[in-house]
């Protein structure tokens, strides 16, 4: 049984007054809070545990490298990884993109080919390759979605072709809550010959990732999303992929033999972790994952997705209010726009009742601006999530429909 109110307890920032009202949290998309045992844990490697790791035959430093090494082993298991091998830690999932682009891209990428993205990335699923594109000579191509944000499977299609070397697409918008269905995708390219990269940043809040059904090349996400602390994010990339991609960043840690005249490299994952890593951040985004399957990821969709419902239906109660993403299926991700009310009034306005929205155009403005906006208010669940915030959200909404 999934108490959510039991639940919101591990989280204190849950629990603290924001302008004197209740904490109505609705801006998981961007960043999640922590759960007390995440940061309890982070506190004691940094007051009992700390050393360096990988570097020290010490005890602090072998015990640490221990537990860093177990986080990548829980991330394995987060995304059913092969091996341990085929996860990099990096800053965030802008870093893994980036990554992406900066080896494998530029090592394996041709003038003329192309690379193929959807309506609904967000900028770092789409600057990296413009970027990539400007230096080789590549084409971007984008693929149209619909109206409501569903993915089109022929608009898919019609774009993809023997020059497509990589599809980079997000598993779910965060602008819109639309579920991409990857393993579908990701046949189809496999079958032309391209790579897949999935941006997994939403989707991992939300659902465990399965990179084998997916058959993914390439996987992002974050830690500070996953209810983990920030400057921890995840590359998941396929071993052999992964064994002939050239280097990042070079430096400590990443090298096998290094001389005056030249250097050979350590295997990966290392090979992409130059420098001391975020050793403290990453111990904290394995305790995050214990503490999620530890809840259970089918009771956290089942929860999220009844409360996705009951917003869906008050949200549509309030007159003037129009939704912004309304595909089948999608995750608890609102977009909205209010008659007659800037997106930043209405945040403005929702803040002084202790309501959290995001506004603006959510790092996809190419998106925002295909759906017909310049800017939206946005209201994102997370596990902790419950129907009073639902409830507050509405109560704050018409409140503001009143000053206009
Ligand atoms: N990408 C994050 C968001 O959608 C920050 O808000």
């Amino acid at each position: 049984m999934y108490d959510v109110e039991q639940i919101r307890l591990d989280f204190p920032e849950l629990q603290i007054l924001i302008n004197g009202k209740r904490n109505t949290f609705l801006d998981t998309a961007a960043s999640a809070q922590k759960p007390k045992i995440v940061i309890d844990k982070m506190i004691d490697v940094m007051t009992r545990h700390y050393a360096n790791v990988h570097r020290g035959s010490y005890t602090l430093s072998e015990e640490l490298t221990y537990e860093y090494e177990q986080a990548r082993e829980e991330v394995q298991k987060f995304i059913n990884a092969a091996s341990k091998k085929e996860i990099v830690f990096t800053r965030n999932a802008t870093e893994s993109i980036n990554l992406v682009a900066a080896t494998w891209g530029r090592h394996k990428l041709r003038a003329g080919d192309e690379i193929l993205i959807s309506e609904a990335e967000h900028h770092s699923n789409l600057i990296p390759w413009q970027m990539l594109r400007d230096e080789l000579g590549l084409t971007l191509k984008v693929f149209k979605i619909a109206d409501d944000g569903s993915f089109i499977k022929e608009e898919f299609l019609s774009q993809l072709s023997e020059k497509t070397k990589l599809v980079a697409v997000t598993a779910m918008s965060n602008v819109l809550g639309t579920i991409f269905p990857i393993q579908e995708i990701t046949e189809a390219a496999h079958q032309m010959g391209a790579k897949v990269l999935v941006d997994a940043c939403q989707f991992a809040v939300h659902h465990q990732i399965d990179v084998k059904k997916w058959q993914s090349d390439f996987v992002a996400f974050s830690g500070h999303k996953l209810y983990g602390p920030t400057g921890i994010g995840v590359l998941y990339g396929k071993q052999d992929l992964l064994e002939e991609m050239p280097p990042y960043q070079t430096g400590g840690e990443m090298v096998d033999i290094v001389t005056f005249e030249k250097t050979t490299f350590a295997p990966p994952p290392a090979k992409f972790e130059a420098g001391t890593p975020a050793i403290v951040e990453a111990v904290g985004l394995g305790e995050a994952l214990r503490y999620v399957s530890h809840l259970g990821w089918d009771n956290i969709l089942e929860h999220e997705q009844q409360l996705t419902n009951y917003a869906t239906e008050r949200l549509n109660e309030v007159k003037g209010l129009k939704i912004i993403g309304t595909a089948k299926g999608k995750g608890g991700v609102f977009s909205f726009a209010v008659d007659k009310i800037h997106s930043q009034d209405l945040a403005f306005i929702l803040s002084q009742e202790g309501v959290a929205v995001r506004t603006g155009h959510h790092c996809a403005a190419p998106l925002v601006h295909r759906m017909g906006y310049e800017t939206v208010a946005r209201a994102s669940l997370g596990l902790y999530s419950n129907k009073q915030d639902i409830d507050c959200l509405i109560k704050a909404i018409e409140k503001a429909k009143t000053f206009f």
